[in-house]
């Protein structure tokens, strides 16, 4: 085994270019320039060996094929190529490796041979033996190189692919500035100082006061089975207290949860008759906060406020914000064919834009959730979310996942079911079984979400029916949370002191910073949502 790859072999030198001479070229935006990918003077393969092992390793050299691309500039798709050629080059190369040790290994059985043995001298054997192991050293040595070159190959790839979705987003974001602003065509330096500037979210420093326009949305607040005839259900929802009940007539209704008369929380007060009574001296309030009771004293007209509430497949639905709601509220139903099995509510001590960036990624599991359902996965050499609309949704690359945001704090999440644990390489449309889940984050203060989540399934009804089967449900949800919760609190006590939590988003990461920049955009009071349908 004497070949060793130039170093040139496998390095990848392949950058992304933005420079205004690239971008400016005709057809050419976007593309990457690949200075060399050469292996020239490398030793030939051993297949050729005489050898039973030979057929197990008989992979066609590649880089006959190689795309000629020595000092040309590539688009994104050619320079993809290039770079798939580079690892198929790394895996025959392995091969070779691989079967020059076990060669080397033959040799040595046959050294050690005893009936072989007779022949040679003590000396011989000595000799042959201290060759063959100064072989096998260089051989395992030269296998080290190229587990090296693969994970170093796999590394460019993970990065040339957030090249990449960094390009399509600032492409993106671009696009809907340049429509909100109605600016004249920004010139090349511009363009390049905006996308320096978009380069890394900056998602830092203590959570400042919500922007009145995330209020003009729907957000659901309960499920409807949680709301009985007799319930208050309290609700913070951006910073302000509500309280959630019934009316006589049965429909839902939220009113702040202040008392006009000596400012007590009505939600420690009773139902009556469709109004809620506050504790302290029996004011009652309608759905709509008017006033109708005023025990003891002479009656006034007292008006607190409310907000638009509705109910819809099940759950229930406020309008916080000042504009007039939207006429649709969104249905979150499961899809066709699933039940729903558990629905709970928590009410956790962090950001609700935390606990979205945390939930719209897959990629830490194998990392967090190691005492739950990703236990026993294994770490892929690489995670992507792909997102064939360029929207919000998209599907996990290699779990059968599908995940989507739904502006403006919901996720929903589709997880095709195979075997426990394993979850690799399959798409949910290849799995017979599935679990959906709803997480809804409403913001209810700086520091503090109210989570709402629905589980269903596509099997296994009878479930539904088990006797303290949501007890083990709730185990399981709070379970999988805590081991999320530990570390997103600790961001945010880092968040706070000044620490971006978006310093440096990868490939992996770009369903989270769609929400970020959808968000933004909400804020800065965007015409044209980005990622929207
Ligand atoms: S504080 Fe509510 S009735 Fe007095
Ligand atoms: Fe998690």
């Amino acid at each position: 085994m004497t070949a060793i790859a130039t170093a040139a072999a496998l390095s990848l030198p392949i950058s992304c270019s933005t420079s205004s001479k690239f971008a400016n070229r005709k057809g050419v935006r976007g593309g990457f320039v690949v200075f060399a990918i050469s292996a020239s003077g490398e030793g030939g393969g051993l297949v050729d060996k005489k050898n039973p092992w030979s057929t197990l390793f008989n992979v066609e050299e590649p880089r006959s094929k190689a795309p000629q691309s020595k000092g040309k500039f590539l688009d994104v798709n050619e320079a993809f190529e290039v770079a798939r050629y580079d690892i198929q080059y790394c895996d025959w190369r392995a091969r070779q490796d691989l079967l020059t040790i076990m060669l080397l290994h033959e040799k040595v059985v046959d050294v050690l041979n005893p009936l072989a043995r007779d022949y040679k001298s003590i000396g011989t054997l000595k000799k042959d033996l201290a060759e063959l192991q100064e072989e096998l050293a260089e051989a395992h040595k030269q296998m080290h190189i190229s587990e090296a070159r693969v994970g170093a190959a796999l590394d460019k790839l993970a990065h040339m692919e957030t090249l990449v979705n960094d390009r399509l987003l600032q492409d993106r974001t671009t696009t809907a500035t340049e429509i909100t602003t109605s600016s004249p065509p920004s010139t090349s330096k511009e363009t390049i100082e905006r996308k320096t500037q978009r380069k890394g979210l900056n998602v830092s420093g203590p959570v400042q006061p919500y922007h009145p326009r995330l209020k003009n949305f729907w957000y659901p607040v309960a499920f409807s089975r949680d709301l009985k005839e007799d319930t208050l259900i309290p609700i913070d929802c951006f910073e302000e207290p509500w309280v959630v009940f019934r009316g006589k007539d049965g429909k839902p209704g939220c009113i702040r949860n202040t008392c006009a008369h000596r400012a007590c929380p009505l939600d420690l007060g009773s139902v009556n008759e469709g109004r809620v009574q506050c504790p302290y001296h029996g004011w009652e309030y309608s759905t709509d906060g008017t006033c109708e009771k005023m025990p003891s004293t002479k009656f006034v007209n007292v008006k607190i406020k409310s907000l638009p509430c509705f109910e819809q497949e099940g759950m229930i639905w406020i309008w916080p914000g000042n504009e007039p709601p939207a006429a649709t509220i969104p249905s979150l139903e499961p899809p066709k064919g699933f039940q729903i099995h558990a629905e709970i509510v928590m009410e956790l001590p962090v950001e609700h834009g935390l606990l979205l960036d945390n939930l719209l990624d897959l990629a830490h599991a194998p990392f967090t959730h190691t005492s739950t359902f990703a236990k026993g996965w294994s770490v892929p050499s690489l995670v992507k979310f792909l997102t064939p609309s360029s929207g919000l949704e998209g599907y996990w690359d290699p779990y059968p996942i599908d995940m989507e945001f739904r502006p403006p704090c919901m996720v929903l999440s589709t997880i095709g079911i195979s075997k426990p644990g394993k979850l690799e390489g399959q798409s949910t449309k290849q799995c017979s079984t599935h679990l959906h889940q709803l997480h809804v984050c409403l913001p209810s203060s700086r520091n503090k979400t109210r989570l709402l989540y629905r589980m269903s399934l596509d099997f296994a009804p009878v479930l539904q029916y088990v006797p303290f089967m949501h007890i083990l449900w709730r185990h399981f949800a709070e379970k999988v949370l805590n081991e999320d919760l530990r570390l997103v609190l600790g961001q945010q006590d880092r968040m706070i002191n000044g620490e971006n939590v978006w310093n440096m988003p990868v490939s992996y990461d770009k369903l989270g910073v769609r929400y970020r920049l959808w968000r933004t955009a909400v804020e800065e009071g965007s015409k044209t949502l980005p990622f929207s349908k």
